[in-house]
This record gives C-alpha cells, sequence and structure tokens, in this order.
C-alpha cells in the first residue's frame, strides 16, 4: 500500500537502516522496484524527479501509474517528487497523493531557501506529506563533479528549526549521476550531523558510492539513500547487450522486460544491503 515517507523512514533510522528510495523515469521502473520490494519484504521509496515528470510534459501521467502500481503493492511504498524547485509542482504532486516532496532550494541564497522550504512544509503537511529539503548543495546535476561541498551540522540543526521539515539532504561527499562507484564519503561528518539532527538524514548521489561505503554511511547515520544513475546503467546495459544479440527482435515489450528483470534483481540487492547495513 501507499504510505507517506515519514513513518518509513523514522523506523529505518531507529533501527539504523537504510531505506532505499530508486527513480522512477518509466513505468517499468516503478515495476521493477515494485517487485524487489516485495521480494526483499521492505518498504521502498519511489521517487519521480521534476526533470523525469518535464521529459512526460507534465508529472500526472507517470505519477498517477506510479501511485496504482504503489497502491496494488503488498509492502509499504512511497511515492515521492524528487528534486523539486517549482512550486506549483509540489502543490500538484501532493494534490495526486504523493507521500512527501523534496523541496530543492541548495542553489537559492540561504534566507529565501530558508523561507520557500518553509512555505512548502507547512503546505506538506496541511496533507499528511513529509518534507526533505537539502542544505549544502550535493553537486553534479549539472554534470560538474565537484564532491567537496560538506553541511555544517549546527547550521543544518537551525535550518530544521527555522522550516520544520522532516529529512534533510545533506552534503557529505557524494555527487550526483556519477558512472564510477568512486566518491569518498566523510563518515565523521555523517555521524555529527546524524547526533546533532533528529530527522533522518539523506543520501543524494548514491550510484558515485561503492557497497561497503554505503553500508558504513548507513551504520554512521544516514537514512534514506537515492540511487538512480546505477540503476539506469544496469538497465541500459543490459537492454544494449540484448539488442545487440537479437537484431531481429522489433517488439518493445521484449527488451522492456529483460530491463525490467534486471532491474528488479539489482534494486532487490541494494535494498538487503541498505536493510543489513547495521550488522555487516
Ligand atoms: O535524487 C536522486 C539521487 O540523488 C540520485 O543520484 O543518480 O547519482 O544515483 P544518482
Ligand atoms: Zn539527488
Amino acid at each position: 500500500p501507499l504510505m507517506p515517507l515519514t513513518p518509513p523512514a523514522l523506523r529505518a533510522r531507529a533501527h539504523g537502516r537504510g531505506l532505499a528510495a530508486f527513480n522512477v523515469v518509466h513505468l517499468e521502473n516503478a515495476e521493477s522496484f515494485r517487485l524487489a520490494a516485495e521480494a526483499a519484504g521492505e518498504p521502498v521509496v519511489l521517487q519521480i524527479s521534476q526533470n523525469a515528470s518535464r521529459f512526460h510534459g507534465g508529472l500526472a501521467p507517470l505519477a498517477l501509474a506510479t501511485l496504482e502500481v504503489a497502491r496494488r503493492a503488498e509492502v509499504e511504498m512511497v511515492v515521492h517528487l524528487d528534486h523539486a524547485d517549482d512550486l506549483d509542482l509540489v502543490a500538484e504532486a501532493l494534490e495526486l497523493g504523493f507521500g512527501s516532496v523534496m523541496y530543492d532550494g541548495s542553489m537559492l541564497p540561504d534566507e529565501e531557501n530558508r523561507s520557500r522550504t518553509a512555505q512548502v512544509a507547512r503546505l506538506a503537511h496541511e496533507y499528511g506529506a513529509g518534507v526533505e529539503a537539502e542544505l549544502g548543495e550535493v553537486g553534479g546535476k549539472d554534470g560538474v563533479h565537484d564532491p567537496s561541498a560538506r553541511t555544517d551540522p549546527a547550521d543544518a540543526a537551525q535550518f530544521v528549526a527555522d522550516t520544520g521539515v522532516d529529512l534533510l539532504a545533506v552534503a557529505v561527499g557524494s555527487s550526483h549521476a556519477m558512472t564510477e562507484r568512486s566518491a569518498a564519503l566523510d563518515h565523521d561528518l555523517i555521524a555529527r550531523l546524524a547526533a546533532t539532527l533528529e530527522v533522518p538524514l539523506v543520501l543524494h548521489g548514491s550510484s558515485g558510492v561503492a557497497d561497503a561505503d554505503l553500508q558504513a554511511a548507513i551504520r554512521a547515520g544516514m537514512t534514506k539513500v537515492n540511487v538512480s544513475t546505477h540503476l539506469n546503467q544496469v538497465f541500459t546495459g543490459e537492454v544494449r547487450h540484448f539488442l545487440e544479440e537479437n537484431l531481429d527482435v522489433v517488439d518493445t515489450r521484449r527488451w522492456m522486460h529483460r530491463g525490467r528483470e534486471v532491474g528488479a534483481a539489482e534494486a532487490e540487492r541494494l535494498i538487503r544491503l541498505f536493510r543489513d547495513a547495521p550488522h555487516s
């Protein structure tokens, strides 16, 4: 069934586990991640970014399909709006029934980021939904990898108090859209942030981080782990291989099916990796 984000995120934090959050760009991604969540018996966050919504010419078509996939799941699923700076889109997502929204004002001047984030938090809470915000910009969205940004714990605590957000994305050494898993996370900083803040922490750009480092980050206090690029790589790699081997294929379901299957297997592996981090 469909759930708001805050309860499973708080539960994961209380148990020191990671909560997997995977990006949905096409319907088949949502189907993959539902299969993975059911196989692992764990909740999963299906997130649609503002960019993915633009790709489809609007949020509703992909969102309604994703919400329906989530409702039919045998495990708890959250549908979340990822990296939005368009307040109209945030309002639309809440109206459609999303369990949380990320308002990304990390590129705005500090004061404006705080006041807009607080405004989004008030609105989301009226809908019973959660809000994720970002403080300290995690780079890479523009294709330039700069993992040097860091979120200051005292500043973050003030930001959470000023805005009322339920989860906080922090800059601790990752960068978006890396195709090699070579980022080095700052585990000491993650531990200080987790000790200072009561809200669950979110890692963006997790595709650039190796398995062992992701588990160490979760043990240090990271909760929601966002993975997009890596799962795209797995899906596309399988489809490329399949099409090279099967030049006569024309039915799109033949290769979509292959991408969906390998996407589900890798998503399930990650869900278990994040869940088992406290004991690994
Ligand atoms: O918000 C989405 C994530 O931060 C995904 O980043 O594509 O580097 O895994 P990634
Ligand atoms: Zn992100």
